[in-house]
């Protein structure tokens, strides 16, 4: 596709369309560095399989993954040890519930955590990255994202500190996954894992790229390296789809269909595959897309940021359903 400066522009009339959605939601207010952040801010960004860039709004704030980590942990994961060792522990089973709900463990005592987009599943996942310490854990989640996505990365002490000092209920959850045997580490130093990826600083850009590869499964069309394998980014994929919005995943695939994982920091990362039988021009051969919008509803979706998935998917007919 062209560097066709028209999408740019249609991005730029839709961000400001969608701008006043923010009033749907609140900064996460439960988290204090990310609760003062500008609620009213919007960006997007779409590249596609050319390495064109079209971004228009907020796009020069950086923010952190928060949950978009989670999608991204359960790839490195399967990367190193095989998707049958990951699906033995983690289920892919939505759970109708919060995402940092406690109650499907003490209804159903699970064999394993439901799904690794909840954060039980989540921290689940983080103590068992390959490494003999939390720290030696982390830095190979962090080696992972940078060789993806092509330069270094950075965790936002203040929100990790906010997030830390505030995650009372996330270290009650990381219990119940130790008396149930699910964790390889310390509840704290799962914690300390877990806290960090979801710290880690992110662009539009950077969630867009990640978006990319996703919707080519596991292959980046760009630089043409193959990250992993089809199998990994399928199933990735289905848990966008089925738990990637939480408890608004239905909806997001009604109204939007496109594969997507959100943050409580108000980032969205959606893969767009390719549909040659779309019935418009625009992203036919796929692409990814990285929003902020940092006003989130009460699912912890970006209520901005969704509206204008919305209008886009719609648009340009990109939903793969
Ligand atoms: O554990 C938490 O509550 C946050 N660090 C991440 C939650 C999150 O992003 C859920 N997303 N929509």
């Amino acid at each position: 596709m062209q560097n066709n400066p028209r999408i740019t522009e249609q991005l730029e009339a839709w961000v400001k369309e969608n701008k006043g959605h923010a009033v749907l939601g609140t900064t996460a207010q439960y988290i204090p560095a990310l609760g003062k952040v500008d609620p009213g801010k919007l960006g997007i960004c779409m590249i596609d399989e050319d390495g064109h860039y079209y971004c228009a709004g907020d796009t020069d704030t950086e923010f952190t993954l928060q949950s978009i980590s989670k999608a991204l942990t359960f790839v490195a994961l399967s990367c190193h040890y095989g998707l049958d060792f990951v699906l033995e522990r983690v289920d892919v089973e939505p759970t109708g519930e919060a995402f940092n709900s406690i109650v499907p463990f003490e209804i159903h005592r699970p064999n394993k955590p439901f799904n690794p987009f909840i954060n039980a599943g989540a921290i689940t996942i983080s103590s068992l990255l390959p490494g003999r310490n939390a720290q030696k854990k982390f830095e190979f989640l962090k080696g992972f994202l940078e060789e993806l996505l092509g330069h270094p990365i950075e965790i936002d002490k203040e929100v990790y500190d906010s997030e830390w000092a505030t995650s009372h209920r996330n270290r009650a959850l990381a219990y119940y996954l130790k008396e149930a045997n699910f964790l390889e580490l310390e509840v704290e130093e799962a914690l300390d894992i877990y806290i960090s990826q979801c710290a880690i600083k992110v662009s539009v850009k950077d969630l867009a790229l990640l978006g990319l590869i996703l919707a080519y499964d596991g292959y980046n069309p760009i630089t043409k390296v193959k990250h992993f394998s089809e199998e990994i980014a399928q199933v990735t994929k289905v848990l966008m789809v089925t738990c990637g919005m939480y408890n608004s995943s239905g909806n997001f695939a009604a109204h939007v269909g496109i594969p997507a994982k959100s943050g409580v920091s108000g980032g969205i990362m959606a893969a767009v595959p390719p549909k040659l039988h779309s019935q418009t021009y625009e992203f036919r051969a796929g692409a990814g897309i990285g929003v902020y919008g940092p006003a989130i509803d009460v699912q912890g979706n970006s209520a901005a940021g969704t509206m204008m998935l919305r209008q886009i998917s719609k648009e340009w007919d990109l939903s793969i359903f």
